[in-house]
């Protein structure tokens, strides 16, 4: 019997990106027949999907396309497709860089890629980082699950245009997925034994939806809707968009019990005049009410942020003001970034003088900041009780287990009873690691889930 074809897919950028390869390979697998690949060698099929956030992501596509082309130089049969945000960007350019892909795919033409592979196969390069509007959820078929925790796609694009951002460019405008599609997927996923649900969108707070009866559903109804989900238990999302962060979602993390009380709400700057010329819609005050409403519906909420250092224009003092609005929030682990100048942006054209140096020196600044906050909350959870979601054995701690707080770290602890994986269970912090809790398992969490907030306030 002829072996059958397999694939490889490689994967940079955010979970909306995984979200996608997951699905690209649920659909070489189900529909085509292909078998998956543990590493490029060993495949026929070689996939990039692809992130050009900032420049460093997207050199990374190049330098691994680099070493694609040597396996395709012994194995001449091969084929290489680049997908994601790079390919929509770079379009059939792509091929001027790197002539030897055979196909280039966008977020929104995955769905395409069985058809652009058989006329791959048979010489013509095939190109299309079109926007078929939503049209490739259609075209999908159901999610696989691999585990108790799963990512749930319900907005594709952005129509922010934040003066800094290649989304809007490659990932197009805002298209939000059908009301009913959306409790459906999340209906299949907790049927197959997702406890643990994540949203994902640039700005899911955005989301709109048309139900069946006609009426619109925002993002907070949405979310009331999914915790009436028999087995979704955890319910997080990401990320969100200070514009648009309603009274109705914050009211929701007073009154979903399966809503978890974390929020990442990427601020950008504490300056508002870095925040005007990033076009953010919003200022620093703006934000601070946001977080102040959040904590007073759900004390225990945890909020992490993005940050860009260094944007074109920032002086000293949009700097300090950054730092001293950092100090003041508290926020927890958050993701900061050098400024990346991404072709086709407004920011591209602005002035950026700062020197390297300046621009490096503020972001470890911000860095260790942001470091020490995070640090803290951890080392105050050491001695509280937990209740943690078991996601599966532990990467690099044998004989361990692992699950993640409502507060998004992941916790290792000692067993090797693979029953509790998929259970909520409590465990008690024992230690700070470099990147996550060491736990001691305290009991089964029996029964509904409740997350509370205001159980959370009675930790121990
Ligand atoms: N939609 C989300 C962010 C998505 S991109 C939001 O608006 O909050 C993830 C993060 O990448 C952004 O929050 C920002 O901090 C960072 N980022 C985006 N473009 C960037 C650029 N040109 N240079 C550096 N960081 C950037
Ligand atoms: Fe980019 Fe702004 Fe949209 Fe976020 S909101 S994806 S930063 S354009
Ligand atoms: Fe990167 Fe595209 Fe996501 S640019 S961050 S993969 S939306």
């Amino acid at each position: 019997m002829p072996r059958r074809r397999r694939f490889y897919i490689k994967t940079y950028g955010c979970q909306m990106n995984e979200y996608d390869s997951s699905r690209l390979a649920d659909l070489l697998v189900d529909r085509q027949g292909l078998e998956r690949a543990d590493a490029p060698e060993d495949a026929d099929v070689l996939l990039l999907n692809t992130c050009s956030i900032r420049e460093k992501a997207q050199e990374k596509v190049f330098s691994e396309l680099g070493r694609w082309r040597e396996i395709k130089m012994q194995r001449p049969e091969v084929l290489i497709g680049v997908g994601g945000c790079v390919a929509s960007q770079e379009g059939d350019q792509l091929r001027l860089r790197a002539p030897f892909v055979d196909l280039v795919f966008g977020p929104q033409t995955l769905h395409r890629v069985p058809d652009m592979l058989a006329t791959a196969g048979s010489g013509t390069p095939c190109i299309d980082v079109s926007f078929p509007e939503i049209e490739k959820f259609d075209c999908l078929p159901e999610p696989s699950v691999r585990g108790p925790r799963a990512f749930l796609s319900i907005m594709e694009g952005c129509s922010k245009f934040c003066s800094f951002c290649v989304v809007p460019y490659t990932r197009g405008q805002e298209v939000n997925r059908p009301f009913d599609d959306v409790i459906a997927e999340a209906v299949h996923l907790a049927e197959r034994g997702v406890r643990e649900l994540v949203l994902l969108g640039q700005n899911v707070n955005a989301y709109r939806g048309q139900r069946h009866d006609g009426a619109m559903t925002d993002f907070a109804g949405l979310l009331s809707y999914i915790s009436e989900i028999d087995g979704i238990d955890r319910i997080r999302y990401t990320t969100s968009h200070p514009l648009e962060f309603s009274d109705r979602l914050i009211e929701a993390h007073a009154d979903l019990p399966k809503l978890a009380a974390h929020a990442h709400l990427p601020v950008q700057s504490g300056s508002d005049r870095v925040l005007a010329a990033m076009k953010r819609g919003y200022t620093v005050d703006g934000y601070r009410m946001i977080i102040a409403r959040l904590r007073a519906a759900c004390p225990q909420i945890s909020v992490s942020s993005d940050f860009i250092v260094s944007f074109p224009g920032e002086s000293d003092r949009d700097f300090s003001d950054t730092l001293a609005f950092v100090k003041d929030v508290g926020f927890d682990y958050s993701f900061s970034f050098l400024y990346s100048a991404r072709a086709g942006t407004p920011a591209a054209e602005f002035v950026d003088d700062t020197p390297r140096e300046v621009k490096l020196e503020r972001l470890e600044r911000l860095q260790a900041v942001i470091a020490a906050q995070g640090a803290a909350i951890s080392r105050a959870m050491v001695g509280t009780r937990q209740r943690i979601l078991v996601e599966g054995p532990a990467r690099r701690h044998d004989g361990n287990l692992c699950g993640r707080t409502e507060n998004n770290r992941m916790v290792n602890f000692a067993s090797s009873d693979l029953s509790l994986v998929g259970q909520f269970v409590d465990v008690m912090v024992t230690d700070v690691l470099a990147n996550s809790l060491r736990g001691t398992f305290v009991s089964g969490a029996a029964g509904t889930a409740d997350t509370r907030c205001e159980k959370d306030a009675g930790r121990d």
